[in-house]
């Protein structure tokens, strides 16, 4: 599900000439999805590769074209339609588009609304590989950077011309993620963050194993707002269906003691440990080599517990901060405070069951030494980046680079 930043109402999105303009039309269909009104605004580029009839059907507004027929009646069109916006995003960024920017020409209506803002200015690059690396794009990304605009990739890949190399447009979807995340409050800049979700999965022979319902969602939501509230995430996942989040690097792994070696081979340095995974308690004692066949007799498998990854991080002498998640069909609070206990971490977020697993939304209440904190019921997203306010607002502040070995 696509929620918007709650500070994201309103966006001009430009389009210049480039294949890449077919992949804008999506971006358009995901915006307005997330209730964010789209003022489509083409170069007479962008017109030779999709039609404006196509943005305006899927903004639901005008798309704006020519810089002498703008439609404000007042005559300021050029200035007005960038007024109001929360952000000027401009995908496709032809190479040509990128050197007026970065020279500050005014001489149709997108280039005009750019010199005229004052909101931020996005760009998603789109070109050949060798156009990308050519000197002066290269300069003018730079001067572009260095004047505040913010340059969205580009991917790296398949081209349309059949070569392969940087200079592909970024995703709809990656796009649209970096956008949101222009819009958050940078509460975690700097600081280092792993996190684990999903399920575990433990073997019982080649073909079978034991895992839990857990979807990875909520941990990859955390994810999300942790990398848009400017941290250098980790996500360490059990198998899941999941798109990774754009911008966090993701290590998969399938089993609690995986899990567990994956933790502690990158805990060191972490300022942040969110421990969201709901990893399996027992694991089988042997694994069977072979497919065990049915005999018609009861079966017992021995299990034994596995490593509790979150209690070995809090355990550490340079132990981070850990948050760690209690899932309880009953008595949740008195669960979850014993837990936090037990485990020794400063911070436990708890759930019932039956609230969380499984479902797109989830109503939690931290527990801390200050007491109890419920939060309403609301989507994983709107959690994720609300659990990362008041992560951020707990968080001991960073130690002095002096003071750090
Ligand atoms: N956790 C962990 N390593 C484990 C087990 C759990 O890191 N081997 C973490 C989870 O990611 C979560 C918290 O510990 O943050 C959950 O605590 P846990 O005691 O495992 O909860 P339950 O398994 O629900 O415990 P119980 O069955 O006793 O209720």
């Amino acid at each position: 599900m696509i929620t918007p930043a709650p500070s994201l109402t309103r966006i001009v999105l430009g389009l210049t000439g480039g294949i890449a303009a077919y992949k804008a039309c999506e971006l358009v269909r995901l915006f307005v999805k997330a209730g964010v009104r789209v003022d489509v605004v083409m170069t007479a580029g962008a017109c030779r590769f999709v039609t404006p009839m196509t943005l305006q059907a899927l903004s639901g507004r005008p798309v704006l074209t020519d810089l002498w027929t703008s439609g404000a009646d007042n005559g300021m069109g050029h200035i007005d339609l960038s007024r109001g916006a929360d952000a000027i995003v401009i995908a496709p960024a032809s190479a040509d588009f990128l050197a007026k920017l970065a020279q500050g020409h005014a001489d149709d209506l997108l280039s005009t609304l750019c010199a005229a803002r004052a909101c931020p200015l996005l760009v998603a690059p789109a070109m050949n590989r060798q156009m990308w690396g050519n000197a002066a794009n290269q300069r003018n990304v730079a001067r572009l950077a260095a004047d505040g605009v913010a340059i969205l990739g580009p991917g790296s890949g398949d081209q349309a011309c059949g070569e392969t190399g940087d200079g592909r447009m970024l995703e709809a979807e990656e796009i649209f993620a970096a956008v949101i995340a222009s819009r958050q409050p940078r509460l975690l800049a700097g600081r280092r963050v792993l996190v684990t979700a999903g399920p575990t999965f433990e073997r019982i022979d080649p073909v079978r194993g034991i895992t839990n319902s857990s979807s990875g969602r909520m941990g990859y939501a955390l994810a999300q707002a942790a990398v848009e509230a400017g941290a250098a995430v980790t996500l360490v996942s059990g198998p899941t269906a999941l798109p990774t989040p754009p911008g966090a690097v993701r290590v998969d792994v399938e089993s609690a003691a995986e899990m567990h070696a994956a933790v502690m081979a990158r805990i060191a340095g972490a300022d942040l440990f969110l421990a969201v995974a709901a990893v399996a308690d027992y694991t089988p004692a042997r694994v069977a080599e072979r497919k065990i066949k049915k005999s018609g007799a009861p079966l017992a498998i021995e299990l034994e517990p596995t490593i509790d990854i979150l209690g070995t991080v809090a355990a550490r002498a340079d132990a981070p901060y850990c948050v760690g998640f209690a899932a309880e069909s009953h008595d949740v609070l008195q669960h979850a405070d014993d837990k936090r206990r037990r485990k020794g971490i400063p911070l436990i977020i708890a759930n019932r069951v039956q609230d969380a697993l499984g479902r797109v939304d989830n109503e939690v209440t931290l527990l801390d030494d200050a007491g109890t904190h419920p939060l309403p019921r609301m989507d994983k997203l709107d959690l994720a980046r609300r659990l990362v306010a008041e992560i951020a607002a707990r968080l001991p502040r960073p130690a002095s680079p002096r003071s750090r070995p």
